[in-house]
């Protein structure tokens, strides 16, 4: 039996049950405080200057659309694009020729059980490969960086894409190239799309590049010439890169047109360390909208928020029915203001209850002399509030299609019953970020759990720490509970401290100082013989500054 023939729908009452239904899910908030309104007049204000038609996935070029069945090479170059009007941007990108057509970082697609077969040839002056960031394949494909490209070699990817309908995305996994390389331009999207996902796209009459848009939020600085500005001091190369600059798809200040209809955003925050607090807002208060999917694909069923954060390496799928928006004035995709906490510089953090014990092998009478201590400088505004796109309201074909009320048939998350196995983030007072105290050494296997066993893993974050978004390769994950939380954390989750985006299945979880994040992982796969992963923080400066680790998978 179909998913399609046995869902259901339902009407706005039906909606707001459903969503009534999630503990410390928000309806639409009618009665945002002042300040609020003030901030979200200010950032709609910011968006009526943005007139970039926002880059969209079309049939070659820039983020064309690819079926992985249709192409067997693809070269990473230099190349230029303009991103800034009248400017010429260098960037790196990955090419590919296919039926006559050249595609800049396309965007690939596949059906869940296609092959992928393809040749990375390597046309750079540094070494690199490409990570196929939350499949799990083997380790030799998952291009994790322990065997890497060298300039001018190639090297050759086989494997079966085995995983949940998602949007997935792939860069870089080189140790000591990573956030330039990322942030220089190699970055794309992986659809792989199953009965599901088709069902959900015919039931709302959804098109990919029309009514379904991804948007790859990401931040850049640029010189006065419009070429990319990577230069991080000391303090920049510990807490993380962040630009001034907000990008969209490639796109600086963007806008789109859309119809009165629901609408689907698939979301990847491809910054290095910049997270986003992501609303909608119009007329000075933030719209109601739905999550429907996270990093591993589409959620039980829809949930209604009013606002997420998203975490470098995660994705969003999301609906939003533009049916409850006001016609006569556009909708703004905002990222409200927050803390970044990014406080190793001592200054106080709004926490809690601190759940989480104080970071064993923390020198706290060091800081001072390391490079956290200049993280009490401004960090080039995260956490602002800013605009990120306009989307004008246009007059458009009747639609009555409704929200459904299953997606998949994801299961709730259960955690096995033996003891945790702890994860300790914290720094070594030497500008190191490290996870159970060590550094990241890619020819020692740091840990190993055996093929099949399926582990509970207790991240705690240090209580003076930054936030991490830790990103574990070859399986994705559930999450059980969140204890900890800062105020800012808090006040968005609901049973067992967990998040809208905590229901569903994830790579990357989002950490915050003094926070304790359970999560249940099941080291089933398919390959056979030992599997050597990652596991690391995807700020990726923190991960090149040690804060990963190598694991194995016994057979
Ligand atoms: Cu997207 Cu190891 O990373
Ligand atoms: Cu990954
Ligand atoms: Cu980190």
């Amino acid at each position: 039996m179909s998913k399609f023939t046995r869902r259901h729908f339902l009407g706005s009452m039906g909606a707001l049950s459903a969503a009534g239904s999630v503990p410390g899910v928000l309806a639409a908030t009618p009665g945002a405080s002042g300040a609020m309104t003030e901030e979200i007049t200010g950032i709609e204000k910011e968006a009526t200057g943005f007139a970039n038609p926002l880059r969209l996935p079309g049939s070659s070029g820039l983020f064309g659309v690819l079926p992985v069945s249709e192409f067997r090479e693809v070269h990473v170059v230099r190349s230029e694009i303009e991103v800034l009007p009248g400017r010429r941007t260098p960037i790196l990108a990955y090419a590919v020729e296919s039926g006559g057509k050249k595609f800049l970082n396309p965007a690939l697609l596949a059906r869940r059980g296609d092959e992928m077969r393809v040749r990375l040839i390597n046309r750079i002056d540094q070494p690199t490969v490409i990570h196929w960031h939350g499949l799990s394949v083997d380790s030799r494909n998952d291009g994790n960086g322990l065997t890497v490209v060298p300039p001018g070699r190639s090297m050759d990817y086989a494997f079966t894409l085995r995983d949940r309908s998602s949007m997935y995305w792939y860069h870089p996994h080189a140790h000591g190239y990573i956030p330039q390389q990322a942030y220089h331009g190699l970055a794309s999207l992986l659809f792989v799309e199953d009965d599901d996902e088709l069902a959900l796209r015919k039931e709302l009459d959804l098109a990919l590049g029309d009514t379904e848009i991804p948007l790859v939020l990401q931040d850049r600085e640029f010189d006065a010439q419009g070429r990319l500005r990577y230069a991080p001091t000391a303090a920049q190369s510990f807490g993380g890169w962040v630009g001034d600059r907000l990008l969209v798809n490639l796109t600086e200040r963007p806008f789109i047109q859309a119809g009165r209809r629901i609408i689907r955003f698939r979301i990847l925050n491809g910054s290095n360390a910049r997270s986003y607090r992501l609303a909608f807002v119009q007329g000075g208060r933030r719209l109601g909208f739905f999550l429907t999917g996270t990093d591993g694909g589409l959620l039980a069923q829809p949930l209604r928020i009013d606002q997420t954060f998203i975490s470098p390496g995660q994705r969003l799928d999301v609906l939003v029915d533009l049916r409850e928006a006001d016609p006569g004035m556009p909708v703004t995709l905002a990222s409200l203001s927050f803390d970044p906490m990014h406080a190793e510089g001592g200054h106080d953090m709004g926490h809690a209850s601190p759940a989480a014990p104080p970071m064993a092998g923390m020198d706290h009478g060091q800081r001072g002399a390391t490079p956290a201590a200049e993280l009490s400088t401004p960090m080039a505004m995260e956490g602002d509030a800013r605009a990120l796109m306009r989307i004008d309201l246009k007059p458009s074909a009747k639609y009555e299609r409704r929200m459904p009320t299953v997606l998949s048939s994801l299961s709730a998350a259960t955690a096995p019953a033996n003891p945790p196995r702890r994860m300790q983030l914290g720094h070594n007072g030497k500008g190191n970020w490290t996870i159970n105290g060590g550094v990241f050494d890619p020819k020692v296997a740091a840990l190993s759990v055996q093929r099949g066993a399926r582990e509970t893993w207790l991240i705690e974050n240090a209580e003076r720490s930054m936030p991490h978004p830790m990103h574990l390769h070859g399986f994705s994950f559930r999450v059980i509970e969140r204890l900890g939380s800062p105020t800012l954390v808090r006040e968005l989750a609901g049973a067992r401290g967990l998040l809208p985006q905590d229901q569903g299945v994830l790579d990357t979880v989002h950490v915050w100082p003094g926070e304790s994040v359970r999560v249940a992982i099941d080291f089933a796969h398919p390959h056979a013989g030992d599997q050597d992963y990652v596991y690391h923080c995807h700020t990726l400066e923190h991960a090149e500054a040690g804060m990963m680790l190598r694991y194995t998978v016994k057979a």
